[in-house]
């Protein structure tokens, strides 16, 4: 009979996480296997954490140069009003393919006037989760006054930390739930990684619908925790835009704080 928790903050919490994990019995994880099709490590440049891709900077960042600018400018210049492109396009009267949100400083959900379902419209923090979508894009306006970096880490190397560490918690995350799963697809040595925390523990005005049982919480905070230990922090700049694959890549924010004249 499954124990259920009673309460899952949408702000993962260490020493819940670290209390759940040790009421686990030893000898349950030692005696779990992995899922069946599951591979027991994933080799790839897509399983990265934060010492091996130190180099990042120069593998990842590309910086335009004038001539490149300008370039982008003319291109700019000369499509301008005669652009066609699937902007628009509709599926159930609704449209789809593109999701542009405008992020700024709004006022926390404690505020009773305001009515918030997503962190991502406030000024507070994300714990680490995946979007919708294939690739997922940020384009800085400004910066804030404070914080607000952005944080990446490998859902793979989540994973592969998972598999040889604690099979079980594999186990829990791909057994038969509504919501978030890991998903294995027939291809070998693919991992997809699709999980937000918010709709299984609420957020603002977004009510918890559902009962968690210790051992999927436990498994949540892991997703979390591990990718919080393997992460990179970026601080964004103005102009700067960042995309990243949202299959194999979790991502979070801190919190920030905007000032008159940074934003
Ligand atoms: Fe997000």
């Amino acid at each position: 009979m499954d124990q259920y928790v009673d309460s899952f903050p949408y702000f993962p919490d260490r020493t819940e996480y670290e209390a759940r994990a040790r009421s686990v019995p030893q000898h349950e994880i030692e005696e779990a296997v992995l899922p069946e099709g599951f591979p027991i490590y994933l080799s790839s440049k897509m399983a990265w954490d934060r010492e091996s891709i130190s180099s990042y900077e120069d593998d990842y960042i590309l910086k335009l140069d004038d001539s490149q600018l300008k370039e982008i400018d003319d291109a700019l210049q000369h499509f301008k009003g005669r652009m066609r492109g699937r902007q628009g396009y509709q599926y159930n009267v609704s449209p789809v393919d593109v999701v542009v949100t405008h992020i700024t400083d709004m006022r926390p959900p404690s505020d009773p006037t305001l009515s918030v379902r997503v962190a991502g419209y406030t000024n507070e923090d994300m714990p680490f989760h995946t979007d919708d979508g294939d690739i997922v894009s940020l384009f800085a306006l400004g910066e804030p006054a404070e914080g607000g970096e952005s944080q990446l880490a490998s859902g793979w190397r989540v994973y592969n930390e998972l598999a040889r560490t604690r099979p079980d918690i594999i186990q829990v995350l791909a057994s038969d739930w509504p919501i978030p799963r890991f998903n294995c697809s027939g291809t070998p040595e693919r991992l997809l990684i699709n999980f937000s925390r918010r709709w299984l523990a609420g957020y603002g005005d977004l009510k918890r619908t559902r009962l968690l049982s210790v051992r999927q919480a436990e498994a949540l905070d892991a997703l979390h925790f591990l990718a919080e230990r393997f992460h990179i922090s970026m601080k964004l700049q103005k102009g700067d835009m960042q995309f990243f694959n949202n299959w194999s890549i979790l991502h979070a924010r801190r919190g920030y704080k905007d000032g008159p004249q940074r934003k």
